[in-house]
């Protein structure tokens, strides 16, 4: 299939593209580069541009006659979320609402769409299901949530268009060929933090926050590989292909680790004993947030295959030695 996917530059983005060249797909990136890098599209082509631009997005839509789209491109950052909404509903919400225009008018009718753990905000007993309450805690969360209520809209008035809505939990790790991964210039995540602490690119790991009630006082997440997530975007396209109807999945694991356990997994892998400071909690953190994952799995019928901690880390730490390299022989090209 065509599969137009925005975002393909990026982090999550890039290892669908490379997916989807594996399963046989034709695919075309379409990203502006604000956080993805050219030489991370694996396969297919990349066109450059904003989401905004209903002017290139009409000419790619044009040139290329995509029969599915993949929709990554976002900004990510719940800090920033907080103190820039506006850039959050305009990049999020607003670009979503563009493109579902441009997908109606040129009828293309399926969609994958990369949503977040975020719209549950803080879950009760924290394990979320699709069928949780929805009730983000910061602009992130509900520019996200808000793009999934348009989507379901959309597909109730229009019988051709279906979606699937993947709500991602904690995403880390690295293709395992280190080809490619996660290298926005500033790094936010637990795991790709506490491998650069490992580097010495940082001084030093801040624990944010070890009053938590949880057994060790910190906060616990479902950390699942990238890898893994990507083979679910597959099953996705694969499901709506097929027939299957709109719906929403959770993609994690169904466990979680501790900040702290995060911690020692990844001064173990690295083999390196970077300093750790505990620092006050950060603002709009669950104490608790894990996948309820059954739903994805009969459905979907999703396996997952890295479903181990040190693995995770071995291969954020692997391209995390790699990264310095790529960047210089990319420089200036
Ligand atoms: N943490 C630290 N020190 C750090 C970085 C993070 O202690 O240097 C802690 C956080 O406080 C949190 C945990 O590690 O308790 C995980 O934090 P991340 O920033 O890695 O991830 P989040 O759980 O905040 O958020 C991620 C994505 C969001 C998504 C959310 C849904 O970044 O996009 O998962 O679960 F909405």
């Amino acid at each position: 299939m065509r599969v137009l996917v925005t975002g393909g530059a990026g982090y999550i983005g890039s290892h669908v593209v490379k997916e989807l060249g594996r399963a046989g797909h034709d695919v075309l990136a379409y990203d502006d580069l604000s956080t993805g890098n050219p030489w991370a599209v694996l396969s297919g082509r990349l066109v450059v541009g904003d989401l905004a631009d209903q002017g290139l997005l009409e000419k790619t839509f044009a040139e290329f006659a995509p029969q599915a789209v993949m929709h990554f491109a976002a900004s990510i950052v719940v800090h920033e979320s907080v103190s820039d909404p506006v850039k959050y509903y305009l990049n999020n919400t607003a670009n979503t609402f563009g493109l579902l225009k441009m997908m109606r008018e040129k009828n293309v009718g399926l969609l994958v769409f990369s949503s977040t753990a975020g719209v549950y905000g803080v879950p009760s007993g924290g394990i979320a299901n699709e069928d949780s309450q929805l009730c983000p805690v910061n602009p992130y969360g509900t520019s996200k949530l808000m793009s999934e209520w348009a989507m379901r809209d959309l597909s109730l008035a229009v019988p051709g268009f279906r979606y699937v809505a993947l709500r991602y939990f904690n995403v880390a790790g690295a293709d395992p060929s280190s080809r490619i991964g996660e290298a926005q210039k500033e790094a936010t995540h637990l795991v790709t933090r506490a491998v650069k602490a490992a580097k010495g690119e940082f001084d030093r790991l801040d624990i944010f926050g070890t009053d938590y009630p949880t057994p060790d006082g910190t906060c616990v997440r479902d950390y699942i590989h990238v890898d893994d997530l990507a083979n679910a975007h597959i099953l996705a396209l694969d499901y709506l292909v097929s027939g299957g109807r709109s719906d929403v999945f959770n993609c994690g694991y169904g466990h979680g680790f501790s900040v702290r356990e995060v911690v020692a997994a990844s001064r173990r892998v690295t083999g390196v004993e970077f300093k750790v400071v505990e620092a006050r909690r950060r603002f709009g953190d669950p104490p608790v947030l894990v996948a309820g994952n059954r739903k994805i799995r009969d459905i979907l019928k999703w396996t997952p295959e890295f479903d181990d901690i040190d693995y995770i880390i071995k291969t954020a730490w692997d391209w995390e030695l790699k990264l310095d390299l790529i960047r210089s022989r990319h420089a200036g090209n």
